[in-house]
């Protein structure tokens, strides 16, 4: 048990105004429920930070956050009482601190003395303050106790069994250890045709299937093309989609759930004549802007896809699907353990029906791509599964090299599902979110 008798708080140690901001948004992020950017935005004790000491805050909280779990899995080894018993203000002290010991390598006389400092400068945590030195003294002196957590500890108990349902074991235990870094840049030009000499003008590494992925996501706005409309983010997995429709220069599509835009800039960027169908008016406008920097010509619909349909019809659909977004979780890990998966059940039933819409829009053989960022098998498989067995379409398996780098994700329907392999061959190095994709006909 940590002991709290020892502790003396030392005025001089530096960066506590850093720690206490980090702490202030761990502790917004899992107390308040807020995501980490609205935190970052109502913090004054981060707001008050400049330059480095900012920078530091939020690395500290983003470290802490993306392997809360396992934290608190290590640390309740460390702590006589449930961490649910401790204030949590003290508690995100302490998580802020055990991420500088375990996760960034910080030397202990630093995190451990800035971090009690930081204590004594917020009301509600400063009787914790003996607490914290303890257990972060036991935390640096124990540095393997992260370690030997389980990498799906990062996750509640219920996304943990989740996720390994839909990816296996293998596959989600890379996904957790992921989880642990920021996700990397990726961007897709708007003209593919000089994608080395993109690369080499952003620095950045080519991708098999022609993104860029940034060696660093600072100044974004400003490197060159980004102004003209060149280039747009987009996660090298979520760019994929787009790549099964194949040649689409010409052709009359929509894309039935469209904003921000991604997959709308793409086929447009391609030739087609573009219909971006989007129900929602703000993302709808997002879409807008996004299509108006990068100069691409679209029709933009504000509608419920379920019910909008085309004055012809047309000869391929986009449907990303609204879903539980459960292969993206690493953009905001902190939102997983406010969600209550009963909320899950709802997204099959929304999805059969846009498939079903997208029924009603295409003509005989034309191409439905389906597409959603979770491994949930109930989002995916089994509602693609569902709509061929209505007798409406049938699956047009993808094949190995229509997705550069990707045959490694094909499933044994010639669906595509995008995962983080632990398996050490290079086309399986590609960290990316885990998206799950299927091209269908309609008969
Ligand atoms: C996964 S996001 C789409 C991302 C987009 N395809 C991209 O690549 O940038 C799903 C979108 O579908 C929209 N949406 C949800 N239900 C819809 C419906 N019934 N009709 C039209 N849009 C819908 C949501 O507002 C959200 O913007």
């Amino acid at each position: 048990m940590a002991r709290a008798s020892n502790y003396r708080a030392r005025p001089e140690a530096a960066g506590w105004q850093s720690r206490l901001a980090a702490a202030q948004l761990v502790w917004a992020a899992m107390a308040k429920g807020e995501d980490l950017e609205s935190a970052m935005g109502s913090s004054p004790a981060y707001r008050s930070l400049e330059g480095a000491d900012r920078g530091f805050a939020r690395a500290i909280a983003s470290a802490a956050l993306r392997a809360v779990g396992r934290i608190d899995w290590a640390l309740g080894g460390m702590v006589q009482r449930p961490l649910a018993d401790i204030e949590p203000p003290v508690l995100a002290l302490l998580r802020a601190g055990a991420a500088q010991l375990w996760l960034m390598k910080v030397a202990e006389h630093a995190a451990v003395s800035a971090t009690v400092e930081a204590a004594a400068h917020w009301d509600v945590a400063r009787r914790g303050g003996g607490l914290i030195n303890a257990v972060l003294r036991r935390a640096a002196r124990e540095s393997g106790a992260f370690e030997s957590s389980p990498a799906e500890a990062v996750w509640p108990d219920w996304l943990a069994a989740k996720l390994r349902s839909g990816l296996g074991a293998e596959r989600a235990g890379a996904m957790a250890l992921l989880q642990l870094e920021e996700p990397a840049i990726d961007i897709t030009l708007r003209d593919a045709g000089d994608a080395a000499g993109w690369s080499d003008r952003l620095g950045g590494a080519l991708l098999p299937n022609g993104s860029i992925r940034l060696l660093d996501g600072a100044g974004l706005t400003e490197l060159p093309g980004y102004a003209e409309g060149e280039w747009w983010l987009q996660d090298v997995a979520a760019s994929l989609p787009v790549a099964l429709l194949g040649e689409v220069a010409g052709l009359a599509i929509a894309d039935l759930c469209a904003a921000p835009g991604g997959k709308a800039m793409q086929i447009a960027a391609r030739g087609a004549r573009l219909s971006a169908v989007e129900m929602s008016a703000p993302r709808l406008e997002r879409l807008r802007e996004n299509a108006a920097r990068t100069r691409l010509s679209m029709d933009l619909i504000q509608a419920d896809a379920r019910t909008w349909r085309p004055q012809a019809l047309l000869d391929a659909v986009l449907l990303d699907a609204p879903c539980s977004a459960l292969g993206v979780i690493r953009r905001h890990p902190e939102g997983v353990w406010r969600r209550d998966p009963k909320d899950l059940a709802r997204y099959p039933m929304i999805q059969r029906a846009l498939i079903d819409a997208a029924a009603a829009m295409l003509r005989q053989g034309g191409t439905l791509i389906y597409s959603v960022c979770t491994p949930s098998p109930e989002e995916g498989r089994e509602v693609v599964e569902a709509a061929i067995s209505g007798g409406a379409w049938r699956r047009r398996p993808v094949v190995a090299g229509e997705a550069r780098g990707f045959d490694h994700s094909l499933t044994p329907d010639g669906d595509l599902l995008t995962a983080p392999a632990a398996i050490a061959s290079d086309a399986a190095q590609i960290r990316c979110d885990v998206i799950y994709m299927a091209r269908l006909e309609r008969t």
